[in-house]
């Protein structure tokens, strides 16, 4: 629920004229959305659509109404005044056409500049919530698919803790618990017979490690044997190999912090290994409910509308991902307490979230309905795709070494910088500030502004172009606004305290229009998880601004300085709140 959202606002007001116009019928519910562009015109800025499906509830019924029309004029006459609005008309099948009143479009964006952005916050029915997220696997390649789910998780994190949630948990559920330990320790243990040459150097390269252990594994009936011992008695706590086990997981977190240090990005470790000790107890609570049943051997569960049974533990005793998930969804929902679990995979993970999900509805741990809380949803998203259109690869090798991506994408922006003459006189720090601004928001933006479910191909030209939607361009846009301020030579702050907006032009209408609508475009981009609105709710604003306001309406040492400084500011106000939602550092010279 969100109280700034104009759209809630509206629709409220139609309530009321719906209950006047429709008294017998207490379930219709307004639709009320924002006009789109027809044919070059658009009829006002939000609609109703109810008269048409009003019409075939009530046709047939004493109403005396004689069409949608009809209908459409009598929810027009029933709405209550308001000072929202400035008029109202009817058109087509009975739509009703808002206009609102720009004098309060204008009282409204000054109002956030007063109370600032957090006042357009909505706030979610939840007080705890965890996004898993990146969650990459220990000694196995972090690919760019767990970039995609690092970049999608803080995103979704922050607008989680912008939606006032207490507590928002930002969960790296590292793969630390796999066989491919037992593999790896086990060539170890031959290449360092003795324990103490085993440090974290002589570990170094973990791809290399895990590639050499492999050809071993695959190769040497005998080291197989003996990889498949070694993760029995490592799970069985043998303190040599818990100590390897501990060395590897060291090394390789040092490497994924070096890629959360660049992004900018927090979270909170807890592998899988944590909640071993936990599967027994969960599997035992599912066996009393009856869930789990004996297959070829292995203990499964069926669940709805699958007629293939999931594993909750192999022939061999052993336990697989999916068991980890039985208890860590447990101790989340348990001893968390958490409200709303968010899990960001890839799609191909789809099926395992929807069968954990629906084992746990069959056991009641989770309500009935999906959409009641305590909540868990999986947010898949599409594959990371070359300019072949094949998975995405690097040149030299099978994988894309994840810094050097963003060693790239910065390095690119460097030399673009440097061969601007604005940049002249900058100094060497401030750079490099600039070129990670830009470079690291590029690769995040690129990600985000598409909708997460479809494929997305990875190409450094489009997402440093200076001129299409991307990151460079709304930084750009955003420098931009910041140097009209300054250059107006007026103290921001007294500014707010004393201007007023006036919104006389179509262009500044329209610029207003669209700041106010950032609270229901956030509210919709949270609850469907789409991070992908925000970026387009963004690129138009900065559309609006550089099109349509800059080249209409000159703000210094115009008459109208005062009333168009303060759009200004609400507009690198709103810009950087998305940038900041969007995990982009904003850049205020370029
Ligand atoms: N480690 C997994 C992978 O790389 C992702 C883990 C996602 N989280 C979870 N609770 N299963 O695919």
């Amino acid at each position: 629920d969100n109280p700034a959202s104009v759209k809630r606002q509206l629709a409220q007001l139609f309530e009321l004229s719906l209950r006047a116009t429709v008294p017998d019928e207490p379930d219709v519910v307004p639709l009320v959305d924002a006009c789109a562009v027809k044919g070059g015109v658009k009829f006002g800025d939000y609609q109703c659509n109810n008269a048409m499906g009003v019409w075939s509830t009530v046709k047939g019924k004493q109403t005396g109404f004689r069409g949608p029309p009809a209908i459409g004029e009598a929810i027009l006459n029933n709405l209550p005044p308001s000072e929202m609005i400035d008029s109202c008309s009817v058109a087509g099948p009975g739509f009703v056409n808002v206009v609102l009143s720009k004098k309060w479009i204008a009282q409204r964006v000054q109002r956030m500049l007063v109370d600032g952005i957090d006042a357009w916050a909505p706030r979610l029915p939840v007080k705890r919530a965890l996004v898993d997220f990146s969650s990459p696997n220990i000694a196995k390649e972090m690919h760019v698919g767990h970039l995609r789910s690092t970049i999608i998780g803080d995103t979704l994190a922050r607008m989680f803790e912008f939606s006032r949630v207490e507590c928002v948990v930002r969960r790296n559920h590292v793969g630390d618990w796999g066989t491919q330990f037992g593999m790896l320790i086990t060539y170890l243990f031959e290449k360092f017979p003795n324990p103490d040459d085993l440090s974290e150097a002589a570990i170094g390269d973990l791809q290399a490690l895990y590639k050499a252990s492999k050809v071993r594994f695959d190769s040497d009936p005998e080291f197989k044997l003996r990889a498949q011992q070694a993760v029995v008695r490592l799970q069985s706590g043998e303190i040599k190999y818990r100590k390897a086990w501990k060395q590897i997981c060291d090394v390789s977190r040092a490497e994924f912090d070096k890629v959360y240090q660049r992004l900018g990005v927090q979270l909170e470790e807890r592998g899988e290994s944590f909640y071993n000790p936990y599967i027994p107890g969960v599997l035992e609570k599912l066996d009393n409910l009856g869930l789990i049943e004996e297959s070829d051997g292995a203990r499964v569960i069926y669940v709805e509308g699958v007629n293939i049974p999931v594993i909750a533990v192999k022939r061999d005793g052993g336990y697989n991902y999916f068991s980890t998930d039985l208890a860590s969804l447990w101790y989340r929902l348990n001893e968390e307490k958490l409200e709303w679990i968010v899990y960001v995979t890839d799609i191909g993970q789809q099926q395992h979230f929807d069968m954990l999900f629906k084992a746990y509805r069959r056991a009641g741990w989770l309500p009935k309905d999906e959409n009641a809380y305590p909540k868990c949803t999986h947010v898949g998203f599409g594959l990371v795709l070359g300019e072949d259109g094949k998975r995405f690869r690097s040149r030299s090798s099978e994988v894309v070494r994840l810094v050097d991506l963003l060693d790239e994408a910065k390095r690119r922006c460097r030399t673009s910088i440097l061969e601007r003459d604005t940049a002249k006189d900058w100094s060497e720090e401030e750079i490099e500030k600039t070129s990670e601004a830009i470079g690291y928001g590029a690769v995040k933006y690129a990600d985000l502004k598409i909708n997460r479910l479809t494929n997305y191909t990875f190409n450094f030209d489009q997402m440093l172009n200076d001129k299409g939607n991307t990151a460079v361009y709304l930084q750009y846009a955003h420098a931009r606004i910041c140097s009209i301020i300054r250059k107006s030579g007026r103290d921001i702050e007294e500014v707010k305290r004393n201007g007023e907006i006036v919104l006389d032009s179509e262009d500044e209408r329209a610029l207003g229009l669209h700041l106010l609508q950032f609270p229901e475009v956030f509210e919709e981009a949270c609850t469907n998880l789409l991070p992908n609105l925000l970026c387009e709710y963004l690129y138009n604003l900065s559309e609006i601004f550089t099109k349509k306001f800059y080249p209409n309406c000159q703000v210094v040492g115009s008459p109208e300085e005062t009333s168009r400084l303060l759009l200004c500011e609400a507009t690198v106000i709103v810009m950087r709140h998305c940038f900041y939602l969007l995990g982009i550092e904003p850049v205020y010279r370029l």
